[in-house]
């Protein structure tokens, strides 16, 4: 078989959990006006034809700032904004109707392509917009009157769900009415989040027009993104994006991910593979470090096999290991056991074995290896342990760099040196606390 051959091969092997894992779930997912008026945008609307095929019951809710600019400027009306909103007032009403109406027009075309020799080929979509948005007006605050700029009262969420059940993606635009026949002007981003909230659904996906900063986090919790807002180091769009994902997350939604909507693909990266390409907000960190389970041993084996090969580590069957649980620390990211470490106490002689240390390869070099170590070194200080011992064969250097000292078989306790493989003729190492 050929590399390319076997790449594909792998990846859609990887990206099989993924597909299963999304499909019948609800996601809402937000891009601006300037995303559709992007080149970009019709290998968006591309990816979006994949999830619905792949099951995923979509709601899609655009942005129209782009194009009410533009429109209100061909009228020569001035635009008025207040606190970053569109103060829509009775001239302005007309080219945001307008505006708001060319684009769902637009959107749904693009979505009803199915030409041969087009990712859409083969697709069918059935598009679906209405009066899902129940809005008030946003009245008169600090003495401005916001006029027909309004926000979200009601998301009629028994409406989108039987379309949503009848197989029919649902786009919402930024216009919401009122039950007294009114239009309002709402803000698309405050209507996806608060769809999103109503529909209880599994993902908000926020597409932001900027590439996302080098070293913006790739996984954040809620607290994590009130220390973001409070160094108020993201103005603009993404610290929108941040406090409407704070409060999606705190009201329900398992999952916020926010990605560039100019990288293109980046939306089929982020939910299909492990390490994504925007940021994703949770309740509960994405990657962390626990005590394992019982649960995780076909995890831990999955880990450890290849490196038991290799010679690296001892070999352990699932029994062993079963029996041996209590003893391991794993990290775990995204249900995915991505390293392991043990911990073997010999309490009379006050000491620790450390073992069968092991970072999965895609994930090495992060200083995982290390903070097992260090975590191990803790919990050994908790059990009044005074030092530690590790047997290596190729992994002496990294034990040294984590302060580990050449020690001889007599310095282990005599139970684990009368278990010595002289054929494997490890080298110890020890670590006083
Ligand atoms: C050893 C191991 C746990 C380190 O995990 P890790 O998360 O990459 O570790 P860290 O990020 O904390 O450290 C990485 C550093 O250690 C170095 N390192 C990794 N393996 C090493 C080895 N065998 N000997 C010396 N240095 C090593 C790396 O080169 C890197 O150094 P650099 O940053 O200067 O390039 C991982 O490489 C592994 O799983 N190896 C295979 C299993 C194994 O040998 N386990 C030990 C058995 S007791």
């Amino acid at each position: 078989m050929k590399a390319d051959q076997i790449n594909i091969v792998r990846w859609f092997r990887d990206a099989a959990p993924y597909i299963n894992q999304h499909r019948d779930k609800t996601f809402v997912v937000y891009f601006s006006g300037a995303a559709i008026a992007s080149r970009g945008f019709d290998n968006l609307i591309h990816d979006l034809a994949i999830l619905h095929a792949l099951g995923v019951r979509l709601v899609l809710v655009y942005g129209a700032r782009t194009q009410i600019d533009d429109r209100i400027h061909l009228e020569n009306i001035i635009p008025y904004f207040a606190h970053g909103l569109r103060i829509t007032d009775d001239k302005s009403l007309g080219p945001v109707i307008e505006a708001v109406g060319r684009l769902r027009v637009i959107i749904e075309a693009r979505l009803s392509l199915s030409l041969a020799n087009t990712p859409m080929s083969g697709s069918r979509i059935r598009v679906c917009s209405g009066n899902f948005i129940t809005a008030r007006p946003l009245g008169v605050i600090n003495g401005i009157d916001y006029h027909h700029t309004g926000e979200v009262r009601k998301v009629q969420t028994d409406a989108i769900e039987s379309q949503l059940a009848a197989g029919q993606c649902v786009l919402l635009s930024p216009l919401g009415y009122s039950p007294t026949g009114e239009v309002f002007n709402l803000n698309a981003e405050e209507v996806a989040t608060r769809t999103a909230i109503a529909l209880g659904a599994s993902k908000l996906i926020l597409m932001n027009d900027k590439p996302l900063p080098e070293d913006f986090p790739a996984q954040l919790t809620p607290a994590q993104i009130d220390e973001l807002l409070l160094a108020d180091q993201f103005p603009g769009m993404l610290a929108t994006h941040l406090r409407n994902a704070r409060t999606a997350i705190a009201d329900g939604v398992q999952r916020c991910h926010i990605i560039d909507h100019e990288l293109d693909g980046s939306l089929l990266l982020e939910l299909f593979t492990r390490d994504g390409a925007g940021t994703l907000i949770s309740a509960h960190a994405f990657e962390g470090m626990r005590q394992a389970t019982i649960n995780d041993v076909g995890g831990i084996l999955e880990l450890i096999e290849p490196l038991e090969q290799q010679g690296l580590l001892v070999r352990r069957s699932r029994e062993q290991l079963e029996l041996e649980i209590a003893h391991f620390t794993v990290i775990e990211r995204d249900g995915k056991i991505i390293a392991c470490a043990a911990l073997y106490p010999y309490t009379a002689e006050k000491a620790g074995e450390i073992a069968c240390v092991a970072v999965h390869p895609d994930y090495r070099q992060d200083r995982r290896g290390e903070r097992l170590v260090e975590y191990l070194e803790k919990e050994a200080r908790l059990q009044r342990l005074k030092y530690l011992f590790v047997l290596s064969t190729q992994t002496m250097h990294w034990f040294m760099e984590q302060g580990y000292q050449p020690a001889s078989l007599d310095d282990l306790p005599v139970e684990r040196a009368s278990l010595y493989n002289y054929q494997r003729q490890s080298k110890i190492f020890i670590k006083h606390l």
